[in-house]
């Protein structure tokens, strides 16, 4: 399938429906005038093959990879993420970056508006921003300058969520995206758990708690908690208070989501030498102050024929991948000297999955299952071990990253679960990227690519069109092709819908997902609209002792535009 050998030319894909639609919009490189100059995927691959190949040294190597490139881009098997396919080889001194976190602000009016403007210059060029606002004194502290009080972290949190909804929106066709996180010892944080609920507040960001390993532990004890600032006590409650809050308030509207930040710092393959605040807009990347994150995904269901997976391919696949999202770090443009600096240091990447649940439909394996789950473990671990020796060997050709310090980093809790073979090789060959991998959500590129989305399961198997000549259901392709092979018989049970899911099934393959995920994951656990309160409170303690670094939850019915959200993303 390879674009310079010499097999007989293939026909280009012509993408049907909505799938043009999104090449056409978002990916095809236009002229100045605005045309798209691609009208096939093959045209967006060669291209993107060519510009992130261009980094290598010789022009042999040049050769090598844009060949490799293509190979595994074609057929959507390895999906960049969408700023890297649009920006990719056009020349275009954009950022290939989805994720970033910032510095939390100074605490001054004039260390927020510094702050806000290093958001927006990152928006403005597509790229996702958390802010972790902890540093902001409460709302009522006494200001001296100025003789009167503090409006508090929620306060300007509406400012932040202004500026990316009404100033970013109206200037590119993206949306900006937004996190802001406040910590569990905060004396605002009651407030900030509950203040999407006054009418058009902080409607364009998504909140989420950074939760301790010592609230969590003082919830399960039912002790005390204290709210601080600056090491001084400012309200003792009950930890249990302060978690009914969160639980109920995700019960009620699916926010604020968790994030257990100790967990993601203890975790870390970078512990010893950098402090991870936040997390971007979606979840999956846990970054200190000026981190990046480069992103790209294996579509796991384009590596299964027949009803089998073809784990060499995906192995190999997963390899060149890694040797691809590495070149971006190199490839890119870089705006802020800080996240360059951070990122040479550093070279994280964000290696995923789409079509998790597409490939098990087509394994005829039920999402959830408890059957799914070895099969699940088979999928992450062969993309882990597979990206881990990749970036091995690119260490031993270009280097390791240059925060790398092998006595350390082989003490990484993460990477004392990698398989011993894997450890000797770090040791003796060090290793290219401190992080490789994430899940997130890949919203547009898995419509791209005609496939579920990131590690969710299927939303809806059955969808109504309406036009003239009337409504009429537009099934699943898989469900449709199951259909006209076997026409009258009763859908089979591998069939699942996210509804069809228990809350705890949705947290148990998050769970061993991120056992083989050295970053975070994007997933929203679907409950019905019956769950309580108690049901999420138990839910959140199964996804902490699963080893989860966060939770998003969305209850049935509790909230609507959470589809056209994902899209957007
Ligand atoms: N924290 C983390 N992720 C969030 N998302 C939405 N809100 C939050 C939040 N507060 C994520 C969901 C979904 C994606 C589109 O956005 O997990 O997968």
């Amino acid at each position: 399938t390879s674009v310079l050998s010499n097999t007989a030319p293939r026909q280009k894909t012509q993408l049907e429906g909505i799938r043009q639609k999104v090449f056409i919009d978002r990916y095809s490189l236009k002229d100045t005038s605005g045309q798209p100059m691609e009208q096939h995927p093959e045209d967006m691959w060669a291209r993107v093959a060519r510009g992130i190949a261009s980094v290598e040294e010789t022009d042999e190597k040049r050769a090598i990879w844009q060949e490799r490139f293509y190979d595994a881009l074609s057929d959507f098997q390895f999906v960049p993420g969408g700023r890297i396919l649009a920006g990719g080889g056009t020349g275009h001194q954009v950022t290939y970056y989805n994720c970033y976190v910032i510095p939390s602000p100074d605490d001054s009016r004039q260390g927020i508006l510094d702050n806000l403007k290093v958001m927006t210059e990152i928006m403005a060029r597509g790229g996702g921003v958390g802010i972790n606002l902890s540093t902001l004194r409460p709302r009522g502290s006494y200001i001296k300058t100025v003789n009167g009080t503090a409006s508090g972290p929620c306060s300007w949190a509406q400012l932040y969520s202004v500026a990316t909804g009404d100033v970013i929106q109206q200037g590119g066709s993206r949306r900006g995206a937004l996190m802001l996180m406040l910590d569990d010892t905060h004396p605002d944080i009651e407030e900030f758990i509950t203040v999407k609920k006054k009418p058009g507040m902080i409607e364009h960001a998504n909140l989420s708690v950074c939760v301790s390993d010592a609230f969590m532990k003082a919830v399960k004890d039912d002790a005390d908690w204290q709210l601080t600032w600056q090491g001084e006590v400012r309200k003792t409650l009950k930890a249990r208070h302060l978690w009914d809050l969160i639980c109920k308030s995700a019960w009620e509207s699916a926010e604020p989501g968790v994030v257990f930040m100790d967990r993601c710092n203890k975790e870390a393959n970078t512990w010893y030498y950098e402090n991870i605040r936040c997390v971007n807009p979606c979840g999956e990347q846990p970054l200190p102050e000026w981190g990046v994150c480069n992103l790209g995904a294996l579509n796991v269901a384009a590596f299964v024929t027949n009803g089998e997976m073809n784990w060499q391919r995906l192995a190999e696949i997963s390899k060149v991948a890694m040797r691809f999202l590495d070149n971006v770090i190199d490839a890119t443009g870089y705006f802020f000297d800080e996240n360059r600096e951070a990122q040479l240091g550093t070279r994280r990447t964000g290696l995923g999955t789409m079509g998790l649940a597409d490939a098990l439909i087509k394994m005829r394996v039920a999402y959830g299952s408890a059957a799914s789950i070895p099969v699940i473990e088979r999928i992450y671990s062969t993309i882990r071990d597979a990206a881990y020796e990749a970036s091995i060997e690119i260490a031993s050709e270009k280097g390791s990253f240059p925060r790398f310090e092998s006595d350390k980093y082989l003490q990484g809790k993460f990477i004392k679960r990698l398989p011993k073979t894997l450890q000797e090789k770090i040791k003796k060959h060090g290793i290219r990227n401190a992080v490789l991998l994430t899940q997130a959500p890949t919203g547009t590129t898995s419509l791209l690519s005609g496939v579920s989305s990131g590690i969710e399961p299927v939303f809806d198997f059955a969808m109504i069109r309406r036009d003239r000549t009337g409504e009429h259901i537009l099934y699943h392709h898989l469900l449709q092709e199951w259909r006209d092979a076997h026409p009258n018989e009763p859908t089979p049970s591998y069939f699942v819908s996210s509804k069809d899911l228990s809350p705890e099934e949705h947290v148990r393959v998050q769970g061993t997902i991120q056992r083989y995920t050295d970053a975070s994951i994007s997933k929203t656990v679907n409950a019905p609209n019956s769950h309580t309160v108690e049901q999420v409170e138990d839910l959140y303690r199964m996804a902490y002792e699963m080893g989860c670094k966060g939770v998003t939850y969305y209850r049935d019915g509790s909230r609507d535009a959470v589809l056209t959200r994902i899209e957007d993303e």
